[in-house]
């Protein structure tokens, strides 16, 4: 942008371009796609949490009219080869599916029907009888298969242990010790739409799959890997996607089933899960537990913490819930040790979900923050002030960009938190009891090194490219916002390319990056585009621009404008003699180096940490909430909320509006609401539904307002943007548990706050 150009999209309210084909149903998400020839599959799942098949009897389904196909293990051609960094790369998991006859968890992939109907393919399932030997399972955090030191693992920064100054000795010698322990439930991710595949083979080696996915270079990667085909003749095809929540950030053994049936068969083959399945049969967020000491000095000061975690996870593949990250960062603590233990279950492989480790652990460090203030008789607002810090004492970095004190300020002045009287019980409308509670949220900072291509089509249309994807999230609009403020064009002229391999690649639509990264993509494709566009007129005598000083061009309308004289960008075009005009630009993000292109290239993570060599970059916010209780029922709801968020530019504040309260809604359904209940004699999730697993509908919520702060980040990106999508969730949960202790003196220290904990 020149002086005097106005921003006209970005940072603004902007409907979602794609609103009205998804209104209209004329975006098509993966099952809805219809090929010539298509079969269809139906999954069949373990109904024993660890053993073996000893018998597929499948001959009555495959006397059903239709079938033409029962695979399993004992079916043969379904061979795949085990890939190194499989488990916690791509895949999810690195138990293949139909590699061998044994079972490791419930809802582990045994066999696949599939038939000219889904009819067909459904009864035929039912006729599928599986005989099993059952072993001995675990599939509880109390009851897991024994440890696993996190220590031992080679990982992120995020989920390593850390210790810093002396937490046992000043902890000793403390005169005022807390101490508690915090227990959050396993999450079952459910995006509203289901996982689903459909897989069409052209000849032997080349494979198209259609895939709502968060990551298509991974999805492409792992069929590559798995089967043994080049990367290049794995087209992966992924234009919507219906919520993701980190389920579908990897490729999960239901895709690979689907596409080695669809080569069996010859036909393409669509599988799409159940409700039910979606429950087991893609990652999990699992049951986490962090002991807490801490070490209160007079002002309200803590002074040391000691945390002891422990974390469930797969029965052979090891993926942290990193629930240090928040505590180990957040506050002025300067003595800290944490340590955390994972525990092998036979549960199934768990994954990152919505807010991985912060959710879970923000839970236990801001109700033990409420706690501490109490003991401290301090406000909790008060007591956060204390104890703030702006240098991170984990990694001794300075903070790229943190404004939480004025999230603090701006949240609790929109909540009223002035009013709030610090009594248990103290508050009350009529019989209700009122309970007022706040935490704060942290999320990091990831960027990925992105690509994206910028094309000017004859009558100054333009096309944005990027291999990334909208999981709906709003990344359409975005990309178009962004283009269109870079180019000077109405919105309406850009037209973005999302969700198929065969575009520029990008990384991981996770980890609340794909804004700030492909944004910056976007942004630099588009100024690069505008440059050679006004570098074709001002070298052409026929142009009004024709030898005027770049730096006096501003775009606007369409057009290339230096005081009165103006070109637009059809007429340059036409005029060069090209048909249409592209740009491609690489960006690497900031921080990171040639290497994080070189492994986006190769279809790896090409992502920076939130720390950097000179920065430790992290998004803010506060929580403010408001509970009412019944005190005969002891029904805790939800209000009122209030979130502030430090996010770094906004580039769409209608759609990251609707992230923030979308995450606060999610932590309210976390306090309230979510919870996997396994039996631990079958090993059966029993409530794989929506009926008994719950989540809040809109008469659990009263309003929930987000504010947003208007900082740019320009130590993260050019475009300054830190991502929306997960911080809203964070702060949230202790926010109702602090709220809800302030109405009814009880502390609960276990999600959910179901009725039975308040009685
Ligand atoms: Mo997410 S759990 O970064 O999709």
């Amino acid at each position: 942008m020149t002086a005097g150009e106005q921003q006209r999209y970005v940072g603004r309210k902007v409907s979602r371009v794609d609103g009205p084909a998804k209104v209209r149903g004329e975006a098509t998400f993966t099952a809805e796609f219809d090929l010539p020839g298509l079969t269809h599959g139906v999954l069949i799942e373990a109904e024993i949490a660890h053993g073996r098949v000893s018998r597929v009897a499948a001959q009555a389904a495959l006397e059903v009219p239709g079938v033409l196909g029962v695979f399993s293990h004992e079916s043969g051609g379904f061979d795949l080869q085990a890939v190194k960094g499989y488990p916690k790369g791509p895949a999810g998991t690195s138990i293949l599916p139909f590699q061998d006859a044994d079972v490791k968890f419930r809802g582990q992939p045994v066999a696949l029907v599939v038939a000219e109907t889904l009819e067909a393919a459904q009864h035929a399932a039912l006729l599928v009888e599986i005989e099993y030997e059952e072993q001995e399972h675990h599939v509880t955090l109390d009851d897991g298969i024994g440890g696993f030191r996190l220590a031992d693992l080679r990982t992120s920064r995020m989920e390593l242990d850390h210790s810093r100054g002396k937490a046992g000795k000043v902890l000793d010698s403390a005169d005022e010790v807390l101490e508690a322990t915090y227990d959050t439930p396993t999450h079952h991710h459910n995006p509203m739409e289901m996982h689903a595949v459909i897989a069409e083979w052209d000849g032997e080696d080349r494979v198209t799959l259609y895939e709502p996915t968060q990551w298509m270079q991974s999805a492409q990667g792992t069929l590559a890997a798995t089967l043994g085909l080049e990367p290049d003749n794995v087209h992966v095809i992924s234009p919507f996607v219906g919520g993701g929540f980190g389920s579908k950030a990897t490729t999960w053994p239901h895709v690979l089933v689907a596409v080695l049936a669809a080569r069996a068969v010859k036909r393409p083959v669509k599988l799409v899960l159940t409700r039910a399945q979606m429950f087991a049969a893609v990652g999990y967020r699992p049951a986490t537990r962090v002991a807490y000491r801490a070490a209160l000095e007079e002002g309200g000061k803590v002074s040391a913490m000691e945390l002891r975690a422990s974390s469930q996870t797969g029965p052979v593949d090891v993926f942290p819930e990193q629930v240090g990250s928040v505590p180990k960062m957040l506050y002025a603590t300067e003595n800290l040790d944490f340590r955390q233990q994972l525990v092998h279950t036979h549960a199934g492989p768990n994954i990152m979900m919505r807010a991985p480790g912060e959710a879970p652990g923000a839970f236990g460090l801001e109700v033990l923050m409420d706690e501490l203030a109490e003991q401290a008789g301090m406000d909790p607002l008060a007591f956060r002030r204390a104890n703030h810090t702006d240098t991170d004492l984990e990694s001794g970095k300075p903070y790229s960009s943190k404004h939480l004190l004025e999230c603090y300020e701006k949240g609790a002045a929109a909540f009223g938190w002035d009013r709030r009287t610090p009594g248990v019980g103290s508050m009350r409308d009529g019989d209700t009891l009122i309970g007022w509670g706040m935490a704060t949220s942290v999320y990091p900072v990831y960027a990925s090194a992105a690509t994206a291509r910028a094309r000017l089509c004859p009558g100054g249309s333009f096309e944005i490219e990027a291999g990334s994807h909208d999981i709906g999230t709003g990344t359409y609009s975005i990309l178009a916002q962004i283009a269109a403020d870079a180019l000077g064009v109405d919105i309406g002229r850009v037209r973005v390319k999302l969700g198929d391999s065969h575009l520029p690649k990008n990384g991981y639509s996770g980890g609340s990056r794909t804004a700030g990264s492909v944004g910056s993509a976007v942004l630099a494709a588009a100024q690069g585009l505008r440059q050679e566009v006004l570098g074709l007129a001002l070298q052409d005598p026929r142009s009004p621009l024709h030898g005027v000083a770049p730096i006096d061009v501003s775009a606007e309308g369409g057009e290339l404008r230096a005081g009165e004289r103006r070109d637009t960008y059809s007429d340059i075009l036409a005029r060069s003699g090209q048909h249409q005009h592209e740009v491609y630009r690489e960006v690497i993000p900031n921080g990171g180096s040639q290497k994080q292109l070189d492994q986006l290239k190769k279809g790896k993570d090409g992502s920076v940490e939130a720390v950097t060599d000179e920065y430790a970059r992290y998004s803010f916010g506060a929580v403010f909430v408001e509970v009412r209780v019944d005190p005969d029922f002891m029904t805790p709801r939800v209000s009122r909320v209030v979130g502030a968020f430090d996010i770094g530019q906004v580039i769409n504040a209608k759609t990251a509006h609707s992230q923030l309260t979308g995450g606060m809604i999610w932590g309210v359904g976390m306090a309230l609401h979510e919870q996997g209940e396994t039996d631990p004699a079958s090993g059966l999730l029993t409530n794989s539904n929506f009926a008994d697993y719950h989540i809040p509908v809109n008469a659990d919520i009263g309003t929930v307002e987000a504010i947003m702060l208007d900082h740019p980040d320009f130590h993260v990106s050019a475009l300054g943007a830190r991502g929306a999508g997960e911080i809203g969730i964070v702060g949230t949960p202790a926010a109702v548990a602090n709220a809800v202790y302030h109405a009814t003196g009880k502390r609960v220290r276990s999600l959910p706050i179901t009725v039975d904990k308040l009685l």
